[in-house]
C-alpha cells in the first residue's frame, strides 16, 4: 500500500510500545545486555562518548548506568527518537546523559556538531536501515573527531567477503532492499573496513552475538 505523501518516514522494522515519552524497542529489551557485556570487555570505561542512531534510547541508558564514568552524547535525526531518549534519561536520573543530538551521520558536516575529541563513537543498528552515504559519513566522521586510541562501535547483522553468514541474513537482506532499495546488509570486508582504512581506523575485534549479528570495534 503507497503511504500518503506526508506519512512520518519508517525509522525503525519493529512495533514499539510507548509510555509517555518513552519509546520501548523489542529488540533493545534482546539485545541491550549481550551489547553492554561486550562493550564493557573491550571499549573505554570512561570520557566522552558519542552515539550516532540512538534511536529509543534504551541502549544508551542502560550503557550509562554500567559506566559511570563516562560521560554519553545520544541523539538521532528522529524527534520522536530524541524526545525518547531525554524521557528515558530523566526516567532513570542518570547524570552522565547529554541531551540529544540531532545528527544525521550521512551529511559530512555533523562533525562540526560533535564534542570532540571523544574517545568512543557507537553506532547500533543503523548502517543497513540508512542509506550507504549514512555508512559512508558515520565512518569518515569516527576518523575525524575521534582521539588516537579512541574507538569505533558498531553493531547488527553483516556480510563476511561477499557471502551472508546466515540464511536469515540474506533473507533480512532481501526484505530490507524490497523496502528501501538503499539499505541493505553491509559487508564488513568489501564495504565496511575499505572506508575505516580509509578514515584512519583499523579493524581491531570482530564479535559473534546472537541471531547472527556482530560487534564490530574500530581502534583509531
Ligand atoms: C533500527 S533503528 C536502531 C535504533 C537503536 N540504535 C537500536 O538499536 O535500538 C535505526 C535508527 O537509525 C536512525 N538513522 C537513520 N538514518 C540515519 C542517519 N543518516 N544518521 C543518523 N541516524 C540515522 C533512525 O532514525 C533510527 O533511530
Amino acid at each position: 500500500m503507497d503511504k500518503p505523501p506526508n506519512a512520518p518516514k519508517e525509522i525503525a522494522l519493529e512495533a514499539r510500545a510507548r509510555e509517555g515519552g518513552r519509546l520501548f524497542s523489542p529488540s533493545a529489551a534482546r539485545n541491550r545486555d549481550p551489547i553492554r557485556d561486550v562493550f564493557l570487555a573491550h571499549m573505554p570505561h570512561r570520557g566522552a562518548i558519542l552515539e550516532i542512531a540512538s534511536g529509543t534510547g534504551e541502549h544508551v541508558v542502560h550503557l550509562a548506568a554500567a559506566l559511570p564514568e563516562a560521560r554519553f552524547f545520544p541523539g538521532d535525526p528522529d524527534p520522536a527518537s530524541r524526545a525518547s531518549i531525554a524521557a528515558w534519561t530523566a526516567h532513570l536520573g542518570l547524570e552522565n546523559i547529554a541531551p540529544p543530538h540531532a545528527i544525521d551521520a550521512a551529511r559530512k558536516d555533523w562533525v562540526d556538531a560533535a564534542p570532540a575529541p571523544l574517545d568512543a563513537v557507537v553506532s547500533i543498528n543503523m548502517i543497513h536501515i540508512a542509506p550507504f552515504d549514512a555508512a559512508i559519513g558515520l565512518i569518515a566522521g569516527a576518523g575525524a573527531v575521534l582521539r588516537p586510541g579512541g574507538r569505533l562501535f558498531l553493531y547488527g547483522p553483516f556480510s563476511r567477503r561477499g557471502e551472508h553468514t546466515a540464511p536469515s541474513n540474506a533473507a533480512f537482506d532481501q526484505s530490507l532492499k524490497a523496502r528501501e532499495p538503499s539499505w541493505g546488509v553491509r559487508d564488513l570486508d568489501l564495504d565496511i573496513v575499505p572506508l575505516a582504512e580509509k578514515a584512519g581506523l583499523a579493524l581491531e575485534r570482530v564479535i559473534e552475538m546472537p541471531a547472527n549479528n556482530l560487534s564490530v570495534v574500530f581502534a583509531r
